[in-house]
């Protein structure tokens, strides 16, 4: 193991933080790391709103669940896919942006390398973090709060604080079950790997006294019906093309 493989193991989401605000500094040192991941032939299609207002905060917290974290954490970060700065440079050359589902899928990978290479540069401060999916139960409020403009892409929030809890590791598939030498493995071979996870998740949840479901169990219920079934018109009435 080294320093940068002790840091990514060691990682846990932190839902609970001191009051201890985080330097400037820090968190530019933070962004700027995130910039320093890998974007799609440079295009650099994200953006980050650092929410300091506390009026709108508490409105993001209701809406994402609520979730009190959102509220009270020292940072709350709004994580965008970034289209417009292509279509004001696009429409300055006297061009018409014509962007697709490629365009859209860019943006959605650039702005998700960008904030997890932002969230190790927060851990290895000593920072604890966690990313806020829940922003996504109403986008269109979300927009009402911040005044998100077309081209733009909210995605998910992040809560970044000094932690103040030291949660337990939550386990993850063995690494045989992502990865695959040549082929992708026949069906039955990866239900018997989730067998095999499922007993050790089961025990994870009682020993942090959830209820004792099981990985494939809790998977199987939410993917059996569709979830947020709003975003592709919302992405779309903010000018995302997903054709
Ligand atoms: C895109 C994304 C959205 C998430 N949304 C939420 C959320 O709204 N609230 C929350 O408490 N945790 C949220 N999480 C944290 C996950 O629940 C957490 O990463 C997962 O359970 C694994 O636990 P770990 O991060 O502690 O290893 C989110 C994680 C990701 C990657």
């Amino acid at each position: 193991m080294n320093a940068t493989l002790e840091l990514l193991n060691s990682h846990r989401s932190v839902r609970t933080y001191t009051p201890d605000p985080i330097p400037e500094e820090h968190i530019l040192r933070a962004v700027e790391a995130g910039q320093a991941a890998s974007t799609s032939s440079a295009v650099q299609a994200y953006c980050v709103i650092r929410v300091r207002d506390e009026g709108e905060r508490r409105s993001l917290a209701e809406l994402a669940g609520p979730q009190e974290k959102v509220a009270v954490a020292p940072e709350f970060f709004v994580i965008c896919g970034d289209t417009r700065r292509h279509r004001l440079m696009t429409r300055r050359a006297g061009l018409e942006y014509s962007g697709n589902l490629e365009a859209f899928l860019l943006a959605v990978i650039d702005a998700s390398l960008f904030a997890q290479n932002l969230c190790v540069a927060f851990e290895s401060m000593g920072y604890g973090i966690c990313y806020i999916g829940g922003l996504r139960n109403d986008l269109a409020r979300v927009d009402e709060v911040l005044e998100i403009p077309e081209g733009v892409y909210p995605l998910y929030g992040l809560c970044v604080g000094v932690p103040a809890e030291e949660p337990s590791h939550r386990p993850r598939l063995p690494a045989s079950s992502v990865l695959f030498d040549d082929r992708y493995p026949d069906d039955q071979a990866m239900l018997e790997e989730i067998d095999r996870y499922d007993e050790g998740y089961s025990a994870y949840r009682v020993a942090r006294g959830a209820s004792p479901g099981t990985w494939s169990g809790i998977m199987g219920s939410k993917f059996a019906s569709p979830q947020r079934g709003d975003l592709g018109p919302y992405y779309r009435g903010k000018g995302a093309d997903l054709s």
